[in-house]
């Protein structure tokens, strides 16, 4: 059997698959199709310092080839996932990566703060949700932002930090080198990709918030070249997700220089996915003859 360890930010995954957020819970839901002992890391909903109720209305529409969702961060509040959340997936031998939701610098702070004695291994900073007025894309479209964001979160984070990016953005070059002179100590991408859908019966958009983000297979093209574009500007390990449905996918995100990949809309369509893709990066590695999973990443001929 190949080997297909990975290293993100001194934190070693088992293997380079991992749950993107919001698409998998905290595990609890999944426990019944996937064995959590497989994944390499399982990235939990966005959690903010405070219970977050999240938007009005309809907030999932089935588009071709995509989903649009515009939850609003709907969280318990750090509080709750302490109690909770950490202590279900800490009796998995998985690592645990927190994504961090917040409206203010502050906010965030207090999240990262709180998390410093847990027992978790990694924080992912989302400052890219295309669905809350204050405290997501606002942050991640700006270099300026990104940056100011980055730096003060890193000065009190005791885990290594994930900054996960925006592809509402016309220069994710920028963006991927600001978050990294910044400190970030690897980066994530692709969030969802803003998105509308209307009903002609009723002449309304489908979606309660009018807009929403856009994720699948729809997406999957614009994932794969942003995260070769920024696996090729920046030295910081690169997470790639965007529609990753098989683990051909997923190949062709680790070919264009990521380290690790996330599954995220494939969750829903395949509960199993990601133990789906796991074996199917496996079979390319075995088919190909690779040494293990390291001779695959980044290796793209041009
Ligand atoms: O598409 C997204 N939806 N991205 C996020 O970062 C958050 C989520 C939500 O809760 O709206």
């Amino acid at each position: 059997r190949p080997g297909l360890k990975v290293n993100i930010a001194g934190v070693e995954l088992k293997n380079p698959v991992m749950t993107a957020s919001g698409t998998f819970g905290s595990g609890l839901e999944y426990g019944e199709y996937v064995d959590l002992n497989k994944l390499g890391g399982v990235v939990t909903k966005g959690v903010a310092s405070i219970p977050w109720k999240g938007n009005a209305g309809v907030r999932v529409a089935e588009t071709y080839g995509g989903m649009l969702n515009s939850v609003g961060l709907q969280n318990p509040g750090i509080e709750e996932f302490i109690k909770k959340d950490i202590p279900f997936l800490r009796k998995h031998d998985t690592k645990i990566v927190v994504n961090i939701a917040g409206k203010t610098l502050e906010e965030y702070c207090s999240v990262v703060e709180r998390l410093a004695g847990e027992d978790v291994d990694l924080l992912e900073l989302n400052i890219s949700c295309p669905n809350v007025k204050e405290g997501g894309v606002c942050f991640g479209t700006d270099t300026k932002m990104v940056e100011y964001m980055v730096k003060e979160v890193k000065k009190i984070a005791k885990q290594p930090l994930i900054v996960k990016l925006t592809p509402n953005v016309t220069d994710i070059v920028s963006i991927a080198k600001a978050a990294e002179a910044a400190g970030a100590d690897a980066i994530s991408l692709i969030n969802t990709l803003l998105g509308m859908a209307i009903d002609i019966h009723k002449r309304r958009p489908v979606l309660g918030n009018i807009v929403g983000g856009l994720s699948g297979p729809a997406i999957k093209p614009v994932a794969l070249r942003m995260v070769y574009q920024a696996a090729n500007a920046v030295k910081v390990p690169i997470i790639g997700m965007g529609g990753i449905m098989t683990g051909e996918d997923a190949i062709e995100f680790l070919l264009a220089g990521a380290t690790a990949i996330a599954v995220g809309t494939a969750n829903f369509v395949n509960p199993r996915a990601t133990i789906d893709i796991l074996n199917g990066i496996e079979d390319y590695i075995i088919k190909h003859k690779e040494k293990d999973i390291t001779s695959i990443i980044g290796s793209l001929n041009k």
